[in-house]
């Protein structure tokens, strides 16, 4: 099984999430290759014999991040904002040839809680491609807007991603 984890962050929150995602994938049987990739880099054609597709990123304006949003989260001082995140890296992607398990999270603030989340969006334009959901979308809390990570999340991150092989 090979697995294929694409993510975008600001402030490094999603980053770490992905990160945990990716080894919680590792722990499990019957897993051959994990690739963690940035959106930004991530090439526009998935990689041949991908079996299980992973993409999140944080929910900004209560959806996927836009250079718009993205501006804004420069302005408000993060320190790596990309040129692409996954809305445009999805809008990229072709209908794979045959359906390809996909799961998809995001990172949302606890502080004030909002409505909307970037995994569900996200979800809904990959099932849209053809893609075929292997859980239901999920989020990880972060504070305020920067960060830290809220606790207990990074486990349950590490979590959800060995959960996802079972399904
Ligand atoms: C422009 C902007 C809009 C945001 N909108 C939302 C939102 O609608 N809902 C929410 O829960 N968090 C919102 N946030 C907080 C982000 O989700 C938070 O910054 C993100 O989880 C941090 O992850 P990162 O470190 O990977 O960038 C917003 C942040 C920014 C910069």
């Amino acid at each position: 099984m090979r697995a294929l984890v694409v993510y975008e962050t600001m402030w490094g929150n999603t980053g770490e999430i992905a990160k945990s995602i990716a080894e919680g994938i590792r722990t499990q049987q019957g897993v051959d290759d994990v690739q963690l990739v940035a959106a930004a880099t991530a090439a526009e054609e998935l990689p041949a014999k991908v079996d299980l597709l992973v993409v999140g990123g944080p929910t900004h304006a209560f959806s996927m991040s836009k250079a718009s949003t993205r501006d804004s989260a420069r302005q408000q001082g993060a320190p790596t904002v990309p040129e692409r995140g996954i809305r445009e890296w999805i809008d990229g992607l072709t209908t794979p040839p045959s359906p390809i398990m996909v799961a998809t999270f995001d990172t949302r603030t606890v502080n004030p809680r909002l409505p909307g989340s970037a995994a569900k969006k996200a979800m809904k334009r990959l099932v849209g491609l053809g893609f075929r959901p292997a859980m239901k979308p999920e989020s990880f809390g972060v504070h305020g807007y920067s960060g830290p990570i809220a606790r207990g999340e990074v486990e349950r991150a590490r979590e959800w991603g060995a959960a996802l092989t079972a399904t």
